[in-house]
């Protein structure tokens, strides 16, 4: 595990105390929150066995909190029983069935309200079609759809009847597609005609014949959802439309009561090696966290509109769309578009006609509206607006200002909150009532949460402003399970120090002298890509397998909108092009990615050389190429490249 010299260089001493228009109705104060940072220190197990008590409805009750006796394999409430979509949707309908709980808008501006009640019904039924599919408790389910209501449907169906569902980002191709299908070896995927993005369609279905077309042999059946209308093909024996498929299905479903350790979902994430993992969340933990961190860090109330902008293709449009808020009675709005259609002011349109009082995006989204400008956002209502969220990357602090000013007009606290797709929840992430925040600073751990920044041995770093490797020294309930498939790979990834006690998140960080914790990028070979995580390898073995292509690096650039861009060094099996350019050579290997992994992975830029530069055992010298990358004066030690004429060709200069 390479660690570049890990030095702070962002200084920052503004700070934000909340607004005393926020205080007037926020929930969680100083008070209460130190008492439940009291009771988790005095006993974390109890301090969550409490929470697990008073925030789930459980069919079983759990009498063990945590077996730890097969670590780092930690299972919470491991005697318990519940249903998810029981706690998000029947706890509802006795005093809140009318309540909107799902606000859909479309791409074109379409609007749908769908009550709790309604929402029930739905899921009901659609449970109910899946059984009739054959889907039963622990079989996978793909999900492959645009940003709809009914993706938040299928997800809920699947907990119902204890199906494991994965969805996969609609913006992947075929052959991810493929490899998730595969690895999860699920019986049914649920997918669309198309989706509407911007204007345009999105095709879901042909891009589900493609993967389907040869092996993915697990597959019995796919329902489609008709979302655009257009024309696509339907295999017959194999394809069922959704609308068909509910025919007389009651929208009576009991569900299927499941052991709190029984997996909800898998969702796939990339690392530094090899393809990308199946990270297998619990159903009793995960809710858990989903639920307290909706009322600690969203102070999530009756009366709010909750707006999380995440597709559910992410985790964060697991934990933040699909379970917590709905766990939580709120209310949510679903979006199928993105934040530039019809026009910039698209996210500030809907901020107005919804309502929306709690807003959550990613820094790259802002980072984008404020591009076009302070206007725009002025010219909509956003009073309403009390609340505002990040997470994906580090908010740098300028766009931290425009937010706070712009958007929040001074009266929002903003909470940037720091998690993973394995943490499940946020982890580190501001209080908004009482933390006096600072722009760029994810703040403190949450109660119960036990973060810390340690050295190579495992030993807490005191010393202010040092960095170092995050860590969790106590198991959490909304953690990671294993790898799906690969209990090996989730022991050597996430525990591979501090004599597998610790849990390595694979990030860098720093406290300052108050003890707030600042994220410092990435410690493995992963990209942060508008707020996504790339594996360079991943794109390395896509470019790789085109068969002009002898050798590839990749690694990251810093970009403006996007936080980090693809940047890959490319040797091929011909000759170089001439003066290392030859753009439609260029354009076909970039295409060539957004087949293999998804538009998000092709490469900003491709650079020809003759060879990459190695050390003597072979290893790239990755650090050398992000310092070409960039642009930078190369300050490393080059003397033991093989062929030091490369340079300039990496360069770019010849
Ligand atoms: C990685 C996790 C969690 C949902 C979105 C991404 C980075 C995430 C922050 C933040 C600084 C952040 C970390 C982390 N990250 N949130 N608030 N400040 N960095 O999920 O794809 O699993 O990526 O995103 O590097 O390890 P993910």
């Amino acid at each position: 595990m390479a660690q570049d010299n890990i030095e702070s260089t962002l200084h920052e001493d503004r700070h934000f105390p909340p607004s005393t228009d926020f205080l007037k109705t926020a929930s969680l104060s100083a008070d209460k929150l130190n008492t439940l940072y009291e009771q988790a220190k005095n006993d974390n197990q109890v301090f969550w066995a409490d929470q697990a008590r008073s925030e789930m409805d459980w069919q079983t009750p759990f009498t063990t909190t945590l077996d730890s006796s097969n670590a780092p394999f930690y299972r919470w409430f491991p005697d318990g029983k519940l249903n998810v979509s029981y706690n998000c949707l029947d706890r509802q309908l006795k005093d809140n069935a009318d309540k909107t709980a799902i606000i859909f808008e479309g791409d074109q501006g379409d609007v749908q309200y769908i009550s709790y009640r309604q929402l029930h019904a739905r899921v009901c039924i659609f449970a109910n079609t899946l059984k009739a599919q054959g889907i039963t408790k622990g079989d996978r389910v793909i999900i492959y759809m645009p940003m709809i209501a009914e993706a938040v449907i299928a997800m809920q169906a699947c907990a119902r009847i204890g199906a494991i569902h994965s969805v996969v980002f609609g913006g992947f191709s075929a052959s991810s597609l493929k490899d998730r299908i595969e690895d999860t070896q699920a019986k049914l995927v649920i997918t669309a005609d198309g989706g509407h993005r911007g204007g345009r369609i999105i095709e879901l279905k042909s891009t589900t014949d493609s993967a389907l077309e040869s092996g993915c042999d697990s597959v019995e059946a796919v329902i489609v959802f008709k979302r655009t209308g257009h024309d696509i093909s339907m295999q017959s024996g194999r394809d069922v439309w959704w609308s068909d498929a509910e025919q007389n299905q009651s929208s009576d479903c009991e569900p299927v009561w499941v052991e709190a350790t029984h997996p909800l979902f898998l969702l796939y994430t990339s690392g530094s090696t090899g393809k990308p993992k199946g990270i297998q969340h619990s159903t009793g933990g995960y809710l858990l966290n989903a639920i307290t961190t909706m009322r600690w860090v969203f102070d999530i109330q009756d009366s709010d509109v909750f707006w999380c902008t995440a597709d559910v293709g992410w985790i964060t449009g697991h934990t933040y769309v699909a379970y917590g808020p709905l766990a939580t009675g709120a209310t949510i709005v679903i979006f199928e578009g993105v934040p530039t259609y019809p026009d910039a002011g698209r996210f500030w349109d809907m901020c107005e006609r919804h309502a929306v009082t709690i807003f959550y995006t990613a820094p790259t989204a802002i980072r984008a509206l404020i591009k076009q400008g302070d206007d725009i956002p002025n010219s909509y209502d956003l009073s309403k607006l009390r609340l505002l969220g990040t997470v994906g990357e580090p908010i740098n602090p300028e766009a931290w200002m425009w937010y706070h000013n712009v958007i929040g007009k001074q009266r929002c606290p903003i909470v940037d909150t720091w998690w993973q797709t394995e943490t499940g929840a946020h982890m580190i992430a501001p209080i908004p009532a009482v933390t006096i925040t600072k722009p760029g600073s994810c703040t403190r751990a949450l109660p119960g949460i036990d973060a810390a920044v340690v050295n190579e041995q495992g030993e807490e770093i005191t010393t202010a402003n040092q960095g170092g490797y995050l860590v969790m020294r106590q198991p959490w309930p909304s953690m990671i399970q294993t790898v799906w498939g690969d209990d090996q790979r989730y022991k050597d990834t996430y525990w591979p120090m501090f004599d597998g006690k610790y849990y390595l998140a694979g990030d860098s960080a720093r406290r300052d002298e108050e003890g707030f914790f600042w994220i410092m990028g990435r410690i493995d070979d992963v990209l942060n890509v508008s707020g996504h995580r790339l594996g360079t390898m991943e794109i390395e073995s896509a470019l790789v397998a085109n068969p002009l292509v002898a050798e590839a690096a990749v690694v990251g650039k810093p970009h403006e909108i996007k936080g980090e861009a693809v940047f890959a060094y490319v040797v091929l099996k011909g000759e170089r092009p001439a003066g290392g350019i030859d753009d439609e050579l260029t354009q076909q290997l970039r295409a060539w990615v957004g087949d293999q992994i998804g538009a998000i992975a092709k490469p900003d830029d491709i650079r020809y050389a003759d060879n990459l530069p190695k050390t003597r055992s072979g290893k790239i010298m990755r650090r050398l190429l992000r310092t070409i990358a960039k642009g930078e004066e190369i300050t490393q030690d080059t003397s033991t490249l093989e062929n030091e004429s490369i340079l300039p060709q990496l360069q770019g200069k010849v």
